[in-house]
């Protein structure tokens, strides 16, 4: 009949065990030894007479109490050597599952989390396995944490994979509602007609773009087309794109510039985050949007909009993902939640830093640093 092979823990469980008997026999058998000897040496630092009267005492009593002697300590010595083996032999079974049984709930919470299930925990607090702040204790911490942050991960891919099929299916139920129209005969079909499927089409083309460069930032992949050159003429280039919406807004588009701000960067990485940040400061602004460049050790490129805001202590989270302050509003205004995202990870690939604050006006304030350009030329990195 074939035996099971023992799983690692158990054999692990029970070299343990086996371990731990054999240190407390052979403990029993060094102190025994210990003890002869020393008794030995004792009797050999007494004075040759002495040795001798212990001779013959000892003889002497050996032969008179042998047998009774014999009689006495052959079970005596036996009972205290099975009773010993059988003590630590219970001792060290005991140890031994005290150690292994974290460490197989460990293991089994390991496999339930390869298996997926990704709400499993050890299930032992560190100190209930006795492990307290040892390494142990940690494993245990350690494996927990790891499922919260695979769970963590796994809803925010949840999220993200839900959001991004709703965000595809606006645009395209807009272009099947049109396409529908004209091949039914309900919209002429001119050209102008036609053009009107620009708006949806472009709202796909930009999604994609937005999801393909967030997935290559995240993958530590995306490539910057560094140059030497000028931020402050940049910004003066976006801006005057920027000026007829404005306009057509009835918004003023004001900016404060130096006449230079030599930067070594991805000119139309840069030019996208400001566009970002310029789309959504006329998007929300009542009268007026600023854009200020000054040297602060580095180049701090602020957008500022005299709009309504955002509610204080929320403006972290407007770099997340799909993130939209107010739904209604936001949704109404025709974003996707996802400019700010990428221009988080532009700015943070050029090695630089994006942040949001609430302006004088009460307005929306976006702050992003960019490093001062460096002697290096032009180069792919
Ligand atoms: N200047 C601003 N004033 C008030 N709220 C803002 C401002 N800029 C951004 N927000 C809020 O932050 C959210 C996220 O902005 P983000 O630019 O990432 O996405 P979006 O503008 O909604 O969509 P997208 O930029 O992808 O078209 C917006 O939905 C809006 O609620
Ligand atoms: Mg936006």
């Amino acid at each position: 009949m074939n035996t099971p092979p023992l799983s690692p823990l158990r054999r692990l469980w029970a070299r343990l065990a086996l371990l731990l008997t054999v240190t407390v026999l052979l403990t029993a058998v060094l102190q025994i030894t210990l003890l002869s000897v020393t008794a030995l040496q004792l009797s050999r630092s007494l004075p040759p007479e002495a040795q001798r009267a212990l001779r013959a005492v000892v003889s002497a009593e050996l032969t008179t109490v042998r047998l009774p002697l014999a009689r006495y300590f052959q079970p005596a010595v036996l009972t205290a050597l099975t009773l010993s083996t059988l003590f630590s032999l219970l001792l060290a079974f005991t140890v031994a599952r005290r150690f292994s049984r974290p460490l197989e709930d460990v293991a089994a919470t390991a496999r339930r989390i390869a298996s997926g299930d990704l709400a499993a925990r050890v299930s032992l607090a560190p100190r209930a396995a006795g492990a307290g702040v040892s390494e142990l204790g940690r494993l245990i911490c350690d494996v927990n944490s790891m499922a919260e942050q695979l769970q963590r991960a796994e809803r925010e891919r949840r999220f993200e994979s839900a959001a991004v099929a709703h965000e595809l299916r606006t645009p395209i139920t807009a272009l099947h509602a049109r396409v529908d129209c004209l091949v039914d005969g309900v919209y002429p079909l001119t050209t102008q007609e036609v053009a009107r499927l620009r708006a949806p089409l472009a709202l796909l083309g930009r999604l994609a773009e937005d999801l393909q460069t967030l997935t290559v930032a995240d993958a530590g992949e995306l490539r910057l087309l560094r140059a030497h050159g000028d931020l402050a003429a940049l910004v003066r280039e976006v801006v005057t794109d920027f000026q007829p919406l404005a306009g057509a807004r009835s918004l003023t588009l004001d900016t404060r510039l130096p006449l230079e701000a030599p930067v070594f960067l991805d000119a139309a990485r840069a030019r996208q985050v400001l566009h970002n940040l310029l789309d959504n400061a006329l998007r929300y602004a009542r009268t007026r949007v600023t854009v200020r460049l000054t040297w602060e050790g580095n180049w701090r490129l602020e957008v500022s909009d005299d709009g309504p805001g955002v509610t204080p202590g929320s403006e972290a989270q407007l770099f997340a993902r799909f993130y939209r302050a107010e739904e209604s509003r936001a949704r109404h205004l025709g974003g996707s939640g996802l400019g700010l995202a990428v221009a988080r990870a532009l700015t943070e690939a050029h090695g630089g830093h994006i942040g949001a604050e609430t302006g004088e006006s009460g307005g929306l304030r976006v702050i992003t640093r960019w490093p001062a350009g460096q002697q290096v030329h032009n180069q792919e990195c």
